[in-house]
């Protein structure tokens, strides 16, 4: 797993284009891990700051509905009008983000 995240990083200049719909495993690294962690764990600084949920937590996984996160991932998420997440609807497509939760249900353990 560690040695595919690393080739990764070296493909990515190359896939940084306008127009071009990352595969969400790319976007998941680009965008998400820095919070939620390459595993989805949260057990990033940030993500441990902002005491995110453990997608690898099958309990987790039953709690979360596809909606609620598809919602997440393009509205982003407020808490009393603060931003905690923001929103990826002007740098990925519906589509993409709808790869992106299924791509969050495989984080489970
Ligand atoms: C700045 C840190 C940060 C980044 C970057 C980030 N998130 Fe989040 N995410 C959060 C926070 C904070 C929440 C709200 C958690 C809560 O309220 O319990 C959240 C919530 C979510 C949720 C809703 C389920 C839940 O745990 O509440 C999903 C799904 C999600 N994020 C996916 C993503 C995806 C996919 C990306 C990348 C496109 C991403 N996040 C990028 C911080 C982040």
């Amino acid at each position: 797993m560690k040695a595919k995240i690393s080739l990764m990083c070296l493909a990515l200049p190359a896939a940084v284009s306008l127009s071009y719909a990352a595969p969400a495993a790319e976007n998941w690294e680009n965008s998400c891990a820095s919070c939620h962690g390459a595993e989805g764990k949260g057990d990033t600084k940030k993500g441990k700051k902002l005491k995110l949920r453990d997608y690898s937590n099958p309990k987790v996984q039953v709690e979360l509905k596809d909606e609620e996160m598809l919602k997440a991932i393009i509205e982003g998420v407020t808490d009393k009008g603060k931003e905690r997440m923001k929103a990826f609807k002007d740098e990925m497509s519906e589509a993409e983000a709808k790869e992106l939760v299924a791509y969050v249900r495989k984080l489970k353990a």
